[in-house]
């Protein structure tokens, strides 16, 4: 079941995001968050940030794995999801840097990162919470429109529109990576819970086709549908072309 909540900006939206979040933690201080990168939830973090600083929430027991990762690029490249998750989230509150995970995107061997991944969720219990963005192509995690839904954790070779929209990120559209590894569709769907938000109206689209058009792998988050504990939190300009 999918519920639809707005938030008038941004800052609504991470701020209901966070609380979402906080209760989990506190209803389980050793939860397995899903953690995902992107601008949009930067604002998500910074308010966890905040009531950690408050001394509201505790991320001693917590636990973590992200969704995604940039093949080939370094932890120390100031692009990895490595980097991202210590700058924005990991280095600012108390969890245990060993509870933290996020795919190798320096291993080579495809198989076995992608085994590694999927078993280490496996080990953990599952995903109590995994939050999402979402792409202006529909993609989750890096689960870009394809002809079937990937079951697993898989490497991908990114869309010519997802180099596009995140070369602002790097020097130019070239060293933009061009394969990722991602949590697969069904390993997101197994999560207990989803979170996905959406900021802002170049995403208006991609939320309207996800959770008012067809189910199909042309719109990867169009899965949720099927997912029986969703919540979305969307800024007005993101659910704005959703049907009234
Ligand atoms: C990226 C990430 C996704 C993210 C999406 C949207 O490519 N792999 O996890 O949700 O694109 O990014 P943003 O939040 O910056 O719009």
């Amino acid at each position: 079941m999918i519920k639809i909540y707005e938030a008038k900006d941004y800052q609504e939206m991470s701020r209901k995001a966070a609380n979402i979040l906080s209760a989990q933690i506190i209803l389980k201080p050793d939860c397995v968050l899903g953690l995902a990168t992107g601008s949009t939830p930067i604002g998500t973090y910074d308010q966890l940030v905040e009531w950690y600083e408050k001394g509201d929430l505790d991320f001693s027991k917590v636990k973590s794995v992200n969704l995604d990762e940039y093949k080939g690029l370094e932890k120390t490249n100031d692009q990895s999801y490595y980097y991202f998750m210590h700058k924005h989230l990991f280095d600012r509150v108390n969890i245990d840097p060993a509870n933290t995970n996020v795919p190798d995107g320096m291993e080579t061997d495809t198989e076995k990162e992608c085994q590694r991944y999927e078993e280490l969720i496996d080990s953990l219990g599952g995903v109590d919470i995994q939050l999402l963005g979402i792409g202006r192509n529909g993609h989750i995690g890096f689960n870009e429109p394809d002809s079937a839904f990937a079951q697993k954790t898989h490497c991908v070779n990114l869309a010519e529109s997802t180099i596009d929209a995140n070369k602002r990120f790097f020097a130019s559209a070239d060293e933009v990576p061009r394969q990722a590894y991602s949590m697969g569709i069904g390993t997101i769907m197994r999560a207990k819970k989803i979170l996905l938000l959406a900021s802002g109206e170049d995403k208006a689209d991609a939320v309207a086709k996800a959770f008012f058009g067809p189910v199909t792998p042309e719109v990867p988050a169009s899965i949720l549908q099927f997912h029986s504990d969703v919540v979305v939190i969307g800024d007005t300009l993101a659910l704005s072309k959703m049907p009234r």
